[in-house]
């Protein structure tokens, strides 16, 4: 059977792909888990490595369509409560269930439609899979072919609200470094990573800030 990104979106969208032997199908979660597996396997083996060995928490996202998660690591699913088949394959949106998150959600939507922004940095409202609330730091980088291509999309996820300003601190020196390898890394593979971070100027502010949407979270009607 051959199959490629083409056939996915001939597939998925016609349901009669003349280039492969798959059976029509429609776009259910199934298929879609299928295909973040498969995408997964495209990644360089070094790299794959390297991300599921990281202390901090990352996912990593396919650059077309609904930038559905190809990966994700250990703490990642630690941090959320999720295990990659839960995840593989969706959106990464998902983790914020109905919160409007409105103006986090336009500084990342500005981000995915702008090649040149090499990064952006958030705090965004996610809920944890038994349905806790947490303020994620959310870091975005793109990986790009040498050609400019966005290839993927990488990310890290913290929970500022449950944390201090010397784990914030902690946690930015880790991202800091597991970036800085991953470039040399991603390189042999060809691919470009950009490598600064945009870094928190007032980590006792964002944790305290957090904290207070968080508790106005919990205080909620409903919640
Ligand atoms: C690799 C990657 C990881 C992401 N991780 C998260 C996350 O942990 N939490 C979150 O709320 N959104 C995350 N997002 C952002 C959402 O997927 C989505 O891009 C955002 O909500 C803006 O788009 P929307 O308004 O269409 O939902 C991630 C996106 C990518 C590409």
């Amino acid at each position: 059977m051959r199959l490629d990104e083409r056939c996915v979106v001939e597939c998925l969208a016609t349901g009669a792909c003349p280039d492969c032997s798959l059976p029509r199908f429609t776009a259910n979660r199934t298929v879609l888990n299928w295909i973040g597996k498969y995408v997964s396997r495209e990644l360089p083996t070094p790299l794959v490595d390297y991300f599921e060995k990281s202390r901090v928490a990352l996912a990593m996202a396919a650059a077309e369509g609904d930038n559905h998660l190809v990966l994700v690591n250990a703490p990642f699913c630690t941090l959320t409560g999720y295990t990659p088949d839960d995840v593989i394959g969706r959106n990464c949106r998902m983790l914020q269930r109905d919160a409007p998150n409105v103006e986090p959600r336009a500084r990342l939507r500005e981000f995915l439609e702008r090649p040149n922004q090499p990064n952006v940095r958030t705090p965004i409202v996610n809920f944890r899979k038994d349905g806790t609330p947490f303020v994620n730091l959310l870091y975005m980088s793109r990986l790009q072919s040498i050609d400019g291509q966005t290839r993927y999309f990488f990310a890290s996820q913290f929970d500022v609200s449950r944390s201090q300003p010397d784990l914030l601190a902690e946690y930015e020196e880790q991202l800091t470094s597991t970036i800085g390898r991953l470039v040399p890394i991603a390189g042999d593979a060809g691919i470009v990573v950009e490598g600064t971070l945009l870094t928190i100027a007032n980590s006792a502010a964002i944790v305290a800030q957090a904290k207070m949407m968080l508790a106005d979270l919990e205080s909620a009607p409903g919640a």
